[in-house]
């Protein structure tokens, strides 16, 4: 996805980057299909380049650092890799369901490898579930808020009823689905554009 429609906002620097971060792995999942809809809807006006990281593609191990992320100090090429990558974003945006009332296992793993890397970047969640995934966006929160980001009021819940998913769980009409939401969406990637603005 690029920028090159948008128009340059004053204070941002040139294509500042934020990850739209695909937070389940699960193989029938409808993360993917939910992240990719967000960040087209939210990319078509902005001056951000919002880019998919598709966990899955990632594929951490579960966190085998022997030292504590704060310390900066990696030992795997894996976690290095998860470093630059995460180094390399002015902005988050997860995007994860509810899972028992929590967030996925996952998301909390790649999220706990670093911690420097995170620190001070703005964060918005974009969550779902029968009722929208707010208590795995509460939770979440709090964990944002011990890595230091700045996480965003701005946020999106996106309530998928029984009559929205086929037999297997599979979305019938993202679009449909995600539609009523446009607004919000855009709503976070102004509040990124401000925060990431605030942070240059
Ligand atoms: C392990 C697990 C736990 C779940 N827990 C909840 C829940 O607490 N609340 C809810 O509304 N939906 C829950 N669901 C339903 C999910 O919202 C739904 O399966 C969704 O598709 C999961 O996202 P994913 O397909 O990207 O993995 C759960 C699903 C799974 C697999």
């Amino acid at each position: 996805m690029t920028s090159s429609d948008a128009t340059p906002l004053a204070g941002l620097g040139a294509d500042p980057r934020v990850a739209v971060i695909i937070g389940s792995t699960r193989p029938t999942r409808v993360c993917p299909g939910i992240a990719r809809w967000v960040a087209g809807a939210v990319q078509e006006d902005s001056p951000l380049r919002y880019e998919l990281v598709d966990l899955a593609e990632v594929n951490l191990p579960f966190l085998d650092e022997p030292r504590k992320a704060a310390s900066g100090q990696y030992e795997h090429e894996h976690t290095k890799a998860w470093s630059r990558l995460v180094s390399s974003y002015a902005g988050f945006m997860l995007v994860f369901p509810q899972y028992n009332w929590g967030y996925p296992g996952v998301l909390k793993n790649a999220l706990d490898f670093l911690y420097h890397e995170w620190a001070d970047k703005p964060a918005g969640c974009v969550t779902y579930g029968a009722r929208g995934g707010s208590k795995s966006a509460a939770q979440m929160r709090g964990v944002l808020q011990g890595l230091h980001m700045r996480v965003l009021d701005e946020h999106l819940e996106v309530v998928i009823a029984a009559t929205d998913v086929d037999e297997d769980g599979q979305i019938l009409d993202l679009e449909a689905l995600m539609h009523p939401y446009l607004a919000e969406a855009k709503a976070i990637d102004a509040a990124l554009v401000e925060a990431i603005k605030d942070s240059q």
